[in-house]
């Protein structure tokens, strides 16, 4: 393997950036060349790539986004888009590629190695954390961090009002980051997508700590959540409570994928986008670093996408037992 390209796709996630770095520093070590593909599939289609140096990753692992831009393709999910990325691919002679993101980012490599077996590994790049074969994936920890951040924020002022706030925090199929920002903010109730939570339990909590005289609340719901947005769910409960409370919502949104990284999601991302790069110089393909129990592994592209990554439901209880 001569020469390679790295690029990231679907949803940006705070640590991109350092995981870039990582897998250009990591080539330039190992001899090998190096190529960035703006704006993922969408630019490989384009032709949208360039070389890159170790000084084009200066100054960047500290900085949220990704400096080689982000997408999601549709003309790359058809025969005719992958055909015109594979012949662009060729076009600069690259031999490998490293893709940086999530589920429908490896959705896409699987099916274009399947296609034309460019060797492909991936490091996982979301702030959801839904990716089997990762305990973490990059981003979550910032993501969860800013939540929390906002949490704490939203505790002083219903506290002020004695509200009850309902607050949605991004995760499309995903509880992760709602059961950690709630635990952390000391939420009274987290409804996620992957436990049904009855709104009849919601508004019994509501009552039990209005009773108990708790005047404030917070219920931290996932943006997945099958009873429906964080909004929707509190219109239900305002008409199922004869309590005079008081209720308010924030959606917190996309404010999660920004900011700079965390300590935590820097050395993730660093450690993920040297070992796919290595993973990928030693012949893997068609696979997923990640970091389980502290060790670096490789699960290939099928796991990733088709196995389930279950939430722990003991937290879950815990949040009831330390908000009483
Ligand atoms: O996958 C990460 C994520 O932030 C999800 O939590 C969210 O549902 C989705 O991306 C939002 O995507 P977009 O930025 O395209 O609206």
């Amino acid at each position: 393997m001569k020469r390679i390209a790295v690029f990231t796709s679907g949803g940006d996630a705070p640590g991109m950036n350092a995981c870039i770095r990582a897998v250009v520093r990591g080539a330039v070590y190992h001899g090998i060349e190096v190529y960035g593909i703006r704006r993922g599939y969408s630019g490989m289609i384009a032709g949208d790539i360039f070389q890159m140096s170790s000084h084009s990753v200066s100054n960047i692992v500290q900085r949220g986004g990704t400096i080689l831009k982000s997408a999601r393709s549709k003309e790359f999910m058809t025969p005719e888009g992958r055909r015109k990325a594979y012949d662009k691919l060729q076009e600069h002679g690259i031999d490998g590629l490293i893709a940086i993101g999530g589920n429908g980012t490896f959705t896409g490599a699987m099916t274009f190695h399947n296609e034309y077996g460019i060797p492909t590994v991936g490091a996982p790049g979301t702030i959801d954390n839904d990716l089997y074969g990762t305990d973490y994936t990059i981003g979550f920890d910032t993501a969860v961090n800013t939540a929390l951040d906002a949490i704490d924020r939203i505790r002083d002022t219903a506290s002020s009002h004695d509200r009850v706030f309902f607050i949605e925090v991004m995760g499309r199929d995903s509880g992760y980051i709602a059961i950690q920002s709630g635990i952390g903010g000391g939420a009274e109730l987290v409804m996620v997508p992957e436990v049904l939570t009855p709104i009849s339990e919601v508004v019994e909590t509501l009552r039990q700590g209005w009773l108990r005289s708790k005047a404030s609340s917070i219920v931290v719901v996932a943006e997945g959540e099958e009873e429906g947005s964080a909004a929707e769910i509190a219109d239900k409960i305002k008409s199922q409570i004869e309590e005079d409370i008081d209720m308010r919502v924030t959606t917190l949104g996309h404010t999660q994928r920004g900011g700079s990284p965390s300590a935590y999601d820097r050395i993730l991302a660093s450690r993920l986008g040297l070992g796919a790069l290595e993973g990928l110089l030693a012949g893997q393909k068609n696979v997923m670093a990640g970091i389980i129990n502290n060790e670096l592994v490789y699960t290939p592209f099928e796991d990733t996408i088709r196995l389930p990554k279950p939430i722990n439901e003991d937290l879950l209880r815990m949040v009831k037992i330390l908000s009483i």
